[in-house]
């Protein structure tokens, strides 16, 4: 007489707990950086690489690489100055020490906004959260260079950093 219901009563257990962890992730979970929301600013700077949540970076640093956007790490992303304008207003308002992401202003610890660094990848935050990754690790051929968050994060598109 129990029996034919213990399957069903196992998967409302499974099924209120799948809840309850979707729930954590969508609230945030500890490693959510909002994704860029603005159809220019996805186009043009999710073209070469993923389109890097602008609260990873303090207002300063966007300004100084719209600035020099002719000379972006070797290649020249220039734009308009009127789509430069756009872009540059997006970032500076959503920034890590602006937009008031919890997330990112954790990032921004000890950075210099003073001499804004120009790399995600530079900031001693992100450096300590990668120091377990061996040289080897980021040699392996689908990852190629740090920058490739999306080769490790694969949810990073929807703003997501839990591997
Ligand atoms: C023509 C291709 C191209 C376009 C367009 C482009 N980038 Fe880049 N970007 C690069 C390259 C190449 C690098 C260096 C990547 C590396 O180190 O492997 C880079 C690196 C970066 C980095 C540093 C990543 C790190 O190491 O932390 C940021 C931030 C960045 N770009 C932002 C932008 C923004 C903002 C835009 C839009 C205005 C943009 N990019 C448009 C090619 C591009
Ligand atoms: C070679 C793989 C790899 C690449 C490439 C990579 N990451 Fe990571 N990242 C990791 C690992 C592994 C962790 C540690 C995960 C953990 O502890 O949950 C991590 C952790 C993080 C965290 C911290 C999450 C937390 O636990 O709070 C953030 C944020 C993050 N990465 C962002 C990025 C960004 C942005 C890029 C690209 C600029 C990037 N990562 C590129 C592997 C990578």
């Amino acid at each position: 007489m129990h029996i034919p219901y213990r399957p069903i009563a196992l998967s409302l257990v499974a099924m209120i707990f799948s809840g309850i962890f979707l729930a954590r992730a969508q609230a945030g979970g500890g490693h959510y950086f909002a994704p860029v929301s603005d159809p220019v600013v996805r186009e043009e700077c999710g073209s070469c690489h993923l389109a890097f949540p602008p609260s990873m970076l303090p207002a300063s640093s966007w300004k100084r690489m719209m600035g020099e956007l002719d000379k972006h790490f070797g290649t020249d992303a220039s734009v308009s100055p009127a789509t430069a304008e756009h872009i540059t207003r997006y970032l500076s308002e959503n920034a890590a020490d602006t937009g008031g992401q919890r997330y990112g202003s954790k990032l921004m610890r000890g950075v210099s906004v003073q001499n804004p660094p120009l790399r995600i990848t530079e900031l001693p935050k992100w450096v300590r959260e990668h120091r377990e990754i061996s040289s080897k690790g980021w040699l392996r051929n689908n990852v190629r260079t740090k920058a490739n968050c999306l080769a490790c994060h694969a949810d990073a598109e929807r703003g997501y950093y839990d591997e």
